[in-house]
This record gives C-alpha cells, sequence and structure tokens, in this order.
C-alpha cells in the first residue's frame, strides 16, 4: 500500500515545498523588516562564517575577493581599483602594527570599518576579558580590505539586491545554484546599507558641537535624501563597484559647478582688476566634501610672460572643515551644504603689462593626512615607518585641478 502511494504522494510534497520556499522568497520586506536586516547585517565584528555547507566547493566556501571573482568579473573588476579594495593600504597598516601590540580594543576598533569580518583580525576578544589569538585569521584576506564577504555573505550565505526587474525569487531551486544561491533584499538599495561606516552615532567624536563623520545626516537633510536619492545612485551608478569620491576628478566635477567672470576684457596697466569664481555644491548629496580630511582651494594670481607667479598676487579661499591634527579642535568649517555657494573675488592693480590671471581650483583628497603622517614619522612610527612612509608619498601625490582658466589681460 505504501508502494502503491508514492507516486501520487511525492509530487504533491514537492510542490507544496516549493510553493511555500517560493513564497518566502516572494516575501515583501517591510521598511522595519530592512532596517532589522541592517542592524543585524552590520553587527560587528561580522561573526565568523562558520564552516561551509557540504555541498560547496573550495571555490564556493573561499571569501577572498578573487574566488568571487571568478563567476563575478565585472564587480571584481570594478571593486579592485575602489578605495573598499584599498582599505587595508599602507596608511592604515602601518598605524595598525604598533597599536594592535598597545591599544588591541583601539585597533579592532579601526577594523570595524576597514576590514570588518572576524576572519580578517589578528585578534579576537577573549571569553574571559582581554584578547586571544584568532585561529580562523587569514592575512591574505584582510589584505583584501573591504571584500566582497564584508557586504554579502553571512554564515556562508549569500545577501544581495533585488534583480534588477525587482524580483526576489531565483530561477532554479537554491540548491541547485552556486553557493545555495541568494537571498535577495531590498536594504541593499537603501543609503542605511551604507550608515554604520559613513556616519557616526549621534554620541559619537564631535567637535564644536558636530560630528566628525555625519555624511548620512548630511544627505538625509538635504533635496537629495528628501527626494529618496539613495548613495548608491550616486556611488554606484547602474551597480557599478567604484565608488568613485573625492580622489577622482571626474566624479569631484560631476557634483560642482564653477562660474567665472571679470569685470572688463582688456585692462591698462596701473588698472585694478576685479575677477569672480564662484563654486556651487550642485550635485553632491552631502556636504562638499563631507570629511575632515579633504580640503578644496579657489585661488587667483597673475602670471608674467616668462610664466611666474607675480609675487604677491595669489589670494585664495579654502573650502573643507579644518580640525586640529590632535582632534581637539575645529579651526574653521567653510564646507559647502548642497545648493550652496562660495563666492571668491579677486581684486588686484595690473603693475606691469603682458600679464595673464590664472584662476583655478584645486582639490587635495588627503590633505589632514598629509600633516597627519608627517606627525606620526617624525613622533617614530616603529615597526609601521615604511608603510607610513608609503603612504605620505600617496597622499603628497593625491591633489588634481577640477577647474583652471587664464586669462590674458592687457
Ligand atoms: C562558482 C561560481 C560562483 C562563485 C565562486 C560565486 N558566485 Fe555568486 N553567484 C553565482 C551565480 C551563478 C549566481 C546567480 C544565482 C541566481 O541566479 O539566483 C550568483 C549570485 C550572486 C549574487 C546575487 C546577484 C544577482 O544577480 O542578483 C551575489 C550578491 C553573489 N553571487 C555574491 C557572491 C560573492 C560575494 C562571492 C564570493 C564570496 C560569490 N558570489 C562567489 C556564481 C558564483
Ligand atoms: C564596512 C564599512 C563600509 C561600508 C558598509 C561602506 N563603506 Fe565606503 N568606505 C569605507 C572605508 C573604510 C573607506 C576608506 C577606504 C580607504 O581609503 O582606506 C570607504 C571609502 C568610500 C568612498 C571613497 C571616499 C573617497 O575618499 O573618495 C566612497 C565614495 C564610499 N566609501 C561610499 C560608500 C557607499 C555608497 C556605501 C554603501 C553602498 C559604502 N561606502 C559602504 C567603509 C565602508
Ligand atoms: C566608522 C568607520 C571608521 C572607523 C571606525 C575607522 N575608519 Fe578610517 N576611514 C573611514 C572612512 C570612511 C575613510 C575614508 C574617508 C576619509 O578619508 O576620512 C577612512 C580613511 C582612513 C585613512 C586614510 C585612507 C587610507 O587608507 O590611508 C586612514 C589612514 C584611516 N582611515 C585609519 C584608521 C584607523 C587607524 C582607525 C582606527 C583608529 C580607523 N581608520 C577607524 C572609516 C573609518
Ligand atoms: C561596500 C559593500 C559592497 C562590497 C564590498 C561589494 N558589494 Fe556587491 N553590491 C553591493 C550593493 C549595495 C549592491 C546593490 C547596488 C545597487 O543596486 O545599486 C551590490 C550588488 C552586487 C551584485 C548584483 C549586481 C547586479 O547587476 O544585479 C553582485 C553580483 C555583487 N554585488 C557582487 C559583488 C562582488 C563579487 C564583490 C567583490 C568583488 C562585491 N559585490 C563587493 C555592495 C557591495
Ligand atoms: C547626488 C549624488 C550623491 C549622493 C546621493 C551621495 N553622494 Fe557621496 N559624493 C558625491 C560626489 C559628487 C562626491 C565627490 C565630491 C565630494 O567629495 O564631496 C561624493 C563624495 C563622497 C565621499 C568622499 C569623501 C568626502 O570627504 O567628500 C564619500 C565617503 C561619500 N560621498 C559617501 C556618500 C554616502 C555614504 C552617501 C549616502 C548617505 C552619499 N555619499 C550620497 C555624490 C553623492
Amino acid at each position: 500500500m505504501v508502494l502503491f502511494r508514492r507516486p501520487l504522494f511525492f509530487p504533491l510534497v514537492l510542490s507544496l515545498v516549493l510553493l511555500l520556499s517560493g513564497a518566502e522568497a516572494q516575501k515583501p520586506w517591510t521598511e522595519t523588516d530592512q532596517l532589522d536586516f541592517l542592524r543585524r547585517h552590520w553587527s560587528r565584528p561580522i561573526p565568523p562564517q562558520g564552516k561551509p555547507p557540504a555541498r560547496f566547493s573550495p571555490l564556493e566556501a573561499s571569501l577572498l575577493p578573487a574566488s568571487c571573482g571568478t563567476c563575478h568579473p565585472a564587480q571584481f573588476a570594478d571593486w579592485k581599483e575602489s578605495l573598499h579594495a584599498r582599505s587595508m593600504g599602507p596608511g592604515v597598516k602601518g598605524q595598525l602594527v604598533e597599536m594592535l601590540a598597545g591599544d588591541t580594543e583601539s585597533a579592532l576598533g579601526c577594523y570595524a570599518c576597514h576590514a570588518p569580518l572576524s576572519e580578517q583580525q589578528e585578534k579576537v576578544a577573549g571569553r574571559k576579558g582581554g584578547f586571544a589569538p584568532n585561529r580562523a585569521f587569514d592575512a591574505t584576506l584582510q589584505a583584501s580590505g573591504l571584500a566582497c564577504a564584508a557586504c554579502h555573505v553571512r554564515s556562508h550565505q549569500r545577501f544581495g539586491p533585488p534583480k534588477r526587474d525587482g524580483s526576489l525569487a531565483s530561477e532554479l531551486p537554491r540548491e541547485r545554484l552556486p553557493h545555495n544561491g541568494v537571498t535577495r533584499t531590498p536594504a541593499f538599495l537603501r543609503a542605511e546599507f551604507c550608515k554604520d561606516c559613513h556616519q557616526f552615532s549621534p554620541d559619537g567624536f564631535a567637535l564644536n558641537g558636530k560630528l566628525l563623520e555625519n555624511t548620512y545626516e548630511e544627505w538625509k537633510a538635504s533635496p537629495f535624501g528628501r527626494a529618496g536619492v539613495q548613495c548608491q545612485e550616486c556611488h554606484m551608478p547602474d551597480r557599478r563597484h567604484l565608488w568613485r569620491g573625492i580622489h577622482d576628478p571626474e566624479m569631484v566635477r560631476s557634483g560642482v559647478s564653477v562660474g567665472f567672470s571679470t569685470d572688463r576684457e582688456r585692462y591698462a596697466v596701473g588698472d585694478t582688476v576685479v575677477a569672480t569664481l564662484t563654486l556651487t555644491n550642485s550635485k553632491v548629496g552631502h556636504s562638499f566634501p563631507t570629511y575632515v580630511t579633504p580640503r578644496v582651494v579657489a585661488s587667483a594670481e597673475l602670471v608674467d610672460r616668462s610664466g611666474r607667479v607675480l609675487p604677491g598676487s595669489r589670494q585664495e579661499k579654502i573650502v573643507g572643515r579644518e580640525v586640529t591634527l590632535d582632534l581637539t579642535r575645529e579651526v574653521s568649517d567653510t564646507r559647502l551644504a548642497p545648493g550652496e555657494s562660495l563666492t571668491f573675488q579677486y581684486r588686484q592693480r595690473l603693475s606691469s603689462a603682458g600679464l595673464t590671471l590664472r584662476v583655478a581650483v584645486t582639490v587635495h583628497p588627503d590633505h589632514f593626512y598629509v600633516r597627519f603622517f608627517e606627525a606620526l614619522l617624525s613622533g617614530g612610527a616603529g615597526k609601521g615607518t615604511a608603510q607610513v612612509r608609503e603612504a605620505l608619498r600617496a597622499a603628497r601625490s593625491s591633489p588634481f585641478a577640477v577647474f583652471v582658466k587664464e586669462v590674458p589681460l592687457t
């Protein structure tokens, strides 16, 4: 009798299971579900992944970005070029060598944003307080910085955004897909996905009453935040994994507009030139720049026929939030909120003929770090010295111009 019933019974159970799992995958995610998901997703350190499912090949079990890249080459090619891939670069590593030994708690605090997977961290919190060596530590994974798995993998399960058509389901049963398929959630499309690393909590470190990292709140209060334009729309257009920001000239140009005029076409010796430069934060979804580390300089100067700058002719205005190196004081804050403009008026009497007016807007993405690394080296960076030197070289060479204009005056 049992034998007889099997062919009838089995397909029924199977289709019921498929129906139920399909219904599960299609479950609409309310806003509360998404925010709850993100709270769990970003509890750090990200717990150890544990043992991979038995059917996983070594490639599916690997957390290394290059492994993901064998099947996801487009995301890997982008990510490799991004600053997220370099979040364990020499500036961070160079400081951490000494800090890990001397002040382990602070060092692990850095990993929360720079290398958040447990497997990336040499030490873990010990059972009875203090810190213990981490047996799951993987130095190659640590060097990968903000790896794919930090955003996409928990307990060897993949998480990702809905498909481009908005659907959540897979074409095949998950157990027939590589890495058991993926759980899709619209939480990946929200600005809150980026918040844990790009926004300090309200009780976090502040100077002059303003948090040191406030990007999410700046965004939320802006016209972009109010219109629902998420971080991803500007920083991951077409789902690209580049995260271009203040280090990228084209990205900066896409966010600001520059206007320039002089009060006359031609001048005579003895006249006063009046030139006006305006710099507007037209399409940056937060303050330009958002952090205390970059500095933007609007400048004007007179240049003679041989290309030399006329002494005393240079004037400049700074856009940025300057803080002291020891982070005890805010010196000034001239950042531009979305929609805000800087107007820089240049006035200079012409003392000779053949002069050219040169105006420029120059971005120094690592302005703070140049001074910081210099101070670190002169104070003694110990075992991190070579790496901090390398970071200083890179920080010194990152400035670029987003606008330059030369106008002959006479
Ligand atoms: C052996 C090949 C393979 C490897 C290795 C692999 N994946 Fe996948 N991945 C796939 C396939 C195939 C899909 C499509 C699944 C589907 O259609 O539901 C996928 C889907 C995804 C998705 C959902 C994308 C979408 O189209 O919606 C994410 C996110 C993802 N993988 C992340 C990762 C990460 C992170 C790693 C490395 C830790 C990784 N994968 C390693 C084959 C692979
Ligand atoms: C786990 C922490 C973490 C998450 C989550 C995260 N970031 Fe980052 N992000 C970082 C760190 C750390 C850096 C700096 C890397 C470096 O230069 O060392 C960074 C750098 C960047 C930069 C480059 C900044 C520059 O100086 O040009 C951009 C843009 C950026 N992130 C955007 C995003 C967006 C958008 C999201 C959400 C989709 C996001 N990040 C999610 C940690 C994170
Ligand atoms: C809340 C997340 C967060 C934490 C915690 C954090 N950082 Fe960062 N860090 C960032 C982001 C975002 C950037 C890129 C923006 C910037 O330059 O300020 C960055 C940039 C840097 C840079 C310059 C870029 C580079 O790769 O050289 C260094 C150095 C750095 N962090 C070191 C540290 C150290 C050391 C600690 C721990 C004491 C730490 N960070 C803790 C988020 C974080
Ligand atoms: C800082 C977090 C972060 C990191 C690191 C990251 N991703 Fe993503 N990934 C996202 C987000 C957010 C989305 C959704 C973006 C959107 O819809 O605008 C996404 C989307 C995807 C998708 C779906 C793409 C599509 O076209 O539908 C795949 C596949 C993927 N990521 C794989 C990877 C791989 C592989 C790596 C490493 C090489 C990686 N991701 C690194 C956050 C991240
Ligand atoms: C409307 C487009 C837009 C939106 C939305 C947006 N950004 Fe940006 N972001 C830019 C542009 C353009 C730049 C380059 C200019 C600059 O650095 O301010 C930038 C720069 C950055 C930087 C570089 C650091 C710095 O000091 O400026 C980080 C980090 C960043 N964005 C993170 C975020 C995060 C996180 C969100 C969401 C909470 C977000 N952005 C929303 C356009 C946007």
